[in-house]
């Protein structure tokens, strides 16, 4: 081999080289991107029945604050593995509850009764009975979860951090 094709040679191996590096660096790259893009679909969203009380605590036409564990809590989670929900009866076998975080930052709502709404501590978000945006800074209605009625007991479907993610 002259010297022009070995340097012909070593010029082809190392545009190859840089190529081939190039192509790994990119692959490397997009990992985090990839795998944030593709998480919601490989995740299993845990999602529990919690008990939440007796059928007979809950009077037609009130909202109660009720209490309960996360579908998902860890060990080291103390309190924080407890949520709440605004449970509302609608009728002798129907429920609507609301999650107790506002869906602006996560502050807890507290319902109003005499004015029907729920009004937010944080920034002054207002919503509806419905769970609606009445007012302020909130981008969407309160989070709903499933409700049933088992063996005259309230159960409440839980799921992990209900502040933007889920809705009935
Ligand atoms: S957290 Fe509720 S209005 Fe900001």
């Amino acid at each position: 081999m002259n010297e022009p094709e070995k340097n012909e040679s070593r010029r082809s191996f190392l545009v190859k080289l840089s190529t081939s590096l190039a192509a790994l660096s990119a692959v490397v790259a997009s990992v985090p991107v990839l795998s944030s893009f593709f998480a919601p679909l490989l995740e299993k969203t845990p999602q529990v029945w919690r008990n939440v009380g007796e059928l007979s605590k809950f009077k037609v036409g009130d909202t109660t604050l009720v209490q309960f564990q996360n579908a998902d809590p860890e060990a080291w989670a103390g309190v924080t593995a407890h949520t709440a929900a605004w449970l509302r009866r609608d009728s002798e076998k129907s429920f609507t509850a609301f999650s107790a975080n506002c869906t602006h930052l996560g502050c807890p709502v507290r319902w109003e009764k005499d004015a029907e709404l729920f009004m937010c501590p944080c920034h002054g978000g207002v919503y509806y009975k419905d769970g609606s945006v009445a007012a302020g800074p909130p981008p969407k209605s309160l989070v709903r979860y499933k409700v049933r009625i088992n063996k005259n007991q309230v159960e409440i479907q839980t799921s992990p951090v209900p502040i933007t993610s889920i809705s009935a």
